[in-house]
């Protein structure tokens, strides 16, 4: 656990345990990151296409370091029933890409768990025409019991199987707005599940 940061928000008191992630450690893993997406776009141009909620405060950090002709698009998922820690058949998105026809994508999202937000994201932008469909996550869980699970081509972090919060991640739709990537007092040492 990373203790060189402190939490800053007090409104969430004594629910947090500690930091797993912090915002120096993601700045500079972004950094990486982008320069990785970048280097795999030689052609200068891609297409963005995010699940809302839990990506936004990464898409908003990675894009401003991507120096590419981007276009960007945002798709709403749902897996997560209110209070869940354990992810159900994601619903089909209620908003969905446009222009995607001979489009290289990135597919992005908050966090890879079983796999079904991606791949579901990343079926719908094939079957609109894109060229190519790349997969995005900040973080990766590691999954044992899913041996069979699809890999994102570009991962910031691979953590254990544990439920974090922070930095765009909610439980019960609270603390998307921590800066850090952090482990939640009530489901410590568990996922839940
Ligand atoms: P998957 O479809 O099982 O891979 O689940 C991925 C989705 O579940 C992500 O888009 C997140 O919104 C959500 N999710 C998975 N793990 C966590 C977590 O630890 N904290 C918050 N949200 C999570
Ligand atoms: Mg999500």
């Amino acid at each position: 656990m990373d203790e060189s940061s402190l939490i800053s928000h007090e409104a969430y008191g004594r629910d947090i345990v500690g930091v797993l992630i912090s915002r120096h450690r993601i700045a500079a893993r972004l950094d990486e990151l982008a320069k990785c997406i970048t280097e795999t776009y030689p052609e200068g141009e891609l297409t963005i296409v995010a699940a809302l909620t839990g990506a936004m405060i990464f898409l908003s950090d990675l894009i401003r370091r991507l120096p590419l002709r981007l276009r960007l698009d945002v798709v709403r998922v749902s897996s997560y029933p209110h209070r869940a820690t354990a992810s159900r058949e994601p619903s089909v998105p209620i908003a969905s890409a446009g222009d995607l026809p001979g489009r290289h994508v990135l597919v992005v999202d908050d966090i890879l768990d079983t796999g079904k937000t991606l791949e579901l994201i990343r079926g719908l932008v094939l079957s609109a025409g894109a060229a190519s469909a790349r997969t995005c996550v900040l973080m990766s869980k590691r999954r044992d019991d899913l041996p069979a699970r699809v890999a994102a081509d570009f991962v910031g972090f691979d953590i254990e199987d544990q439920f974090v919060v922070g930095y765009g991640l909610d439980y019960g739709d609270l603390y998307r707005n921590l800066p850090d990537i952090c482990l939640l007092r009530e489901l410590a040492g568990g996922n839940g599940r």
